[in-house]
């Protein structure tokens, strides 16, 4: 593999983003699981990093220099109008719940799929501006999904990959969607199509015979399961200001279990059930012996699902606070409605006797492999949703139906009384699968196919 060709990747996210406060423009490090991963291996290849950094319109040459924004990174304008159609209606109103096998309820209309267009049309414009023959073109996840099509049409022949960082549906969900045949054309163009887990690739690989449709001559088509930057979630304990945070929680929860959970607000992310379940545990336990943290990023509020959702989980927390405050005169669930930066969530691993991780559905869950990363005193356990990409990895954790409240709760149970000596030899194990696949394995065994293999030597 040479390491000299460029990749140029392409994603609806940058690793970073621009907001305007008080009329002046401030960079910022993106969160979220794609940027955060693919941020980390930045440092490791010539890159050039193609997507919308945050703000809704133009930004000239003399307001990203203000900005010292890098010049691995460019930047893709989309306004309000475009965002609405192509971020809000089709990828998050459509694409979104139909990746995680969910039928869309609301119809896109031709006017979010020509705003779908328009954008991708500009990514393949920087795309055919930036690129040389030389360079190979990485794209990402599911709101780029027209772009592999939209470059061959315009005759780039460079070797091209696309990883797609949810699941993938099944033939019986996606063949009944109208636009099938757009979705699947497109990943048919590529080089090399990268899925979470087998269960993705199967899923895709049935669409396409089903569809009649071929992949080009070559292609590989494979799970390459995401990780993340083991060491630096694992060497975090000497950040001063992980230590501070640390300290601060250590005085709060002392004498007490601590059940840690994080997620965006999402529908596909299993908030509801999940507090379900935990409402049984409290009782068993009494609300002041456990805490239960809940942590929920604030995530594409502009569309309507999420907005519902946020209310339920505030009406949900509420009732369920309420009603131990009236019995027991504690609110035992501490529920923060915002990002938490990088030092204050890895102490919340370093202090949490569990993690309740329970999507009904998700392509990987990075969550999940950041706190197996942060916690090196192998006491955390974790309770899992056996249907997401990471439970395919982490067979180790305590596996649950994330739609069954009574198992999630019994899960949670058994990983609080947990013995000392099953939570060191699970934690072992999953530790090691961590460790060994992370984000730079993930990204050199991607781009180890995307390169192409090199010629066979001739006698
Ligand atoms: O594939 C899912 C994903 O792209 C994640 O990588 C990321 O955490 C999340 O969606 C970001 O969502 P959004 O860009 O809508 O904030």
């Amino acid at each position: 593999m040479s390491s000299k060709r460029r990749v140029i990747i392409a994603s609806n996210r940058l690793p970073v983003h621009i907001t305007e406060e008080e009329g002046k423009l401030v960079l910022h490090r993106s969160l979220g699981g794609l940027a955060t991963a693919l941020g980390s291996v930045i440092q490791m290849y010539p890159m050039l990093w193609i997507g919308w950094p945050g703000v809704k319109k133009d930004l000239t040459q003399r307001q990203l220099r203000d900005l010292s924004f890098p010049d691995t990174l460019v930047p893709i304008a989309i306004s309000a109008r475009l965002l609405k159609r192509y971020y809000d209606r089709l990828a998050n109103g459509t694409l979104w719940p139909l990746m995680h096998g969910i039928m869309p309820t609301r119809l896109s209309q031709e006017a979010d799929w020509d705003a779908t267009f328009e954008v991708t049309k500009r990514f393949s414009d920087a795309i055919k501006q930036h690129a040389t023959s030389d360079d190979v073109v990485w794209v990402h996840d599911y709101h780029l999904v027209l772009l592999p099509k939209m470059l061959r049409d315009e005759e780039i022949k460079n070797r091209m990959g696309f990883f797609l960082h949810t699941p993938f549906p099944p033939a019986k969900t996606l063949l009944k969607w109208k636009h099938f045949h757009r979705m699947l054309e497109s990943l048919s163009q590529v080089d090399v199509l990268g899925f979470q887990t087998e269960r993705d690739v199967k899923n895709f690989r049935e669409c396409l015979s089903e569809a009649g449709i071929r992949m080009r001559r070559g292609a590989v088509v494979q799970a390459f399961p995401i990780g993340i930057d083991y060491k630096a979630y694992h060497a975090a304990v000497s950040v001063p200001q992980v230590g501070m945070y640390l300290r601060k929680l250590k005085k709060t929860v002392t004498g007490k279990k601590v059940i840690l959970s994080v997620s965006r607000l999402d529908y596909t992310k299993g908030i509801i059930e999940q507090l379900w379940a935990v409402e049984k545990v409290l009782e068993q336990y009494g609300p002041g012996k456990v805490v239960y943290k809940l942590v929920v990023a604030p995530s594409r509020e502009t569309v309507d699902e999420y907005r519902k959702l946020k209310a339920d989980i505030d009406e949900t927390v509420e009732a369920i606070n309420k009603r131990f405050k009236k019995r027991y005169g504690i609110a035992p669930i501490e529920f923060a409605y915002r990002s938490h930066g990088f030092e204050e969530l890895n102490a919340w691993y370093r202090t949490a006797d569990v993690l309740l991780v329970t999507p009904k559905i998700d392509g990987m869950n990075l969550v999940v492999k950041e706190y197996i990363a942060a916690r090196d005193d192998e006491r955390g356990a974790i309770v899992l949703s056996n249907t997401i990409g990471a439970a395919f990895q982490l067979t180790d954790a305590i596996l649950v139906d994330p739609t069954d409240i009574n198992a999630i709760s019994e899960g949670l149970s058994y990983a609080l009384k947990m013995p000392a000596l099953e939570r060191i030899r699970r934690w072992r194990l999953l530790r090691k699968n961590v460790r060994r696949e992370d984000v730079f394995w993930w990204t050199k065994q991607f781009l180890h196919e995307l390169y192409g293999k090199p010629p066979r030597a001739t006698k």
